[in-house]
């Protein structure tokens, strides 16, 4: 009896494990999402910085690095999970990464084109993307989806350079205020009161997008919509949100780390890999 009741004991289910990954700090923008709404995992998180930025890449490219970062996790982490927590590989990769890996569990990020429709009261919407994402054919699909036939204007903003100067830890430097200042006060002075981040490396300019529009905005983000996206599939594959979830963080390349303790709010230990050849 005893026994039996140790082999249904819910400790013989193994954890959950995650992987997620990024062309480098952005998508640990989603892994703060993810770490206050799963329990009871293991996240594995690569920052692909030998590659980044990933946005001024080709779509072949991007997809090379994608499968690889893919294989890495099953042959070395043994991953149930798998999130993508980028714009621009979504994009490029989503649809063969499911064809590929049909036993995995995987999430995209798309921008947030729908909830920024539901909020916007002046009906101009701003959308700073990649360049990859704005030219991808997903990008194209989801505003046909949701923008066709409705009184919403688009300014959409390809933004060249900026994830570099994230990932150099400029977040708040004059540079990427000037950057960002040629892309946004056409959109200030258009009555723009949506933005969509659509790139997960854009939330670490939030506080300077908001200083150049004024503070008359709403930034929309998608890391809490991935976060319960991931938990309802894992439930339905019998993962039980309970207990506390571990994150490894590994790079490709160099990474700015005073930007991921100030994002994460704690100290994180980063491992160099070599996923690519
Ligand atoms: N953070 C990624 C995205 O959401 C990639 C940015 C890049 O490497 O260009 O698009």
């Amino acid at each position: 009896m005893k026994s039996s009741s140790i082999l249904h004991h819910p400790s013989s289910i193994r954890t959950l494990r995650v992987g997620v990954f990024d062309s480098g700090l952005g998508g640990l923008t989603v892994v703060k999402s993810i770490l206050s709404t799963l329990k009871g995992a293991e996240l594995f998180y690569i920052a692909d910085t030998k590659h980044a930025p990933y946005g001024e890449k080709s779509k072949v490219q991007i997809l090379a690095y994608s499968l690889e970062i893919t294989r890495y996790f099953i042959e070395k982490h043994q991953i149930d999970a798998l999130v993508v927590a980028c714009n621009t590989a979504t994009s490029a990769a989503i649809e063969t990464l499911r064809e590929t890996y049909p036993e995995l569990i995987i999430v995209g990020t798309e921008p947030g084109i729908k909830p920024a429709i539901e909020t916007t009261r002046s009906g101009r919407v701003g959308v700073l993307a990649t360049p990859a994402t704005l030219r991808g054919e997903k990008y194209q699909q989801l505003v046909d989806a949701h923008v066709d036939g409705k009184e919403i204007a688009l300014y959409e903003q390809a933004c060249p350079g900026l994830v570099e100067k994230i990932e150099q830890g400029k977040t708040e430097h004059p540079e990427t205020e000037i950057m960002l200042r040629s892309w946004l006060d056409p959109m200030r002075e258009q009555n723009v009161d949506t933005i969509v981040l659509g790139c997960t490396h854009y939330p670490l300019v939030s506080n300077l997008i908001e200083k150049i529009m004024e503070h008359r905005l709403t930034l929309i983000h998608t890391g809490d919509a991935i976060a319960k996206r991931l938990l309802t599939l894992a439930e339905a594959k019998g993962h039980r949100n309970v207990g506390s979830t571990a994150l490894y963080v590994y790079a490709t390349g160099p990474i700015e780390e005073e930007i991921m303790m100030n994002l994460m709010g704690k100290c994180i230990s980063v491992s160099s890999i070599s996923t690519t050849s």
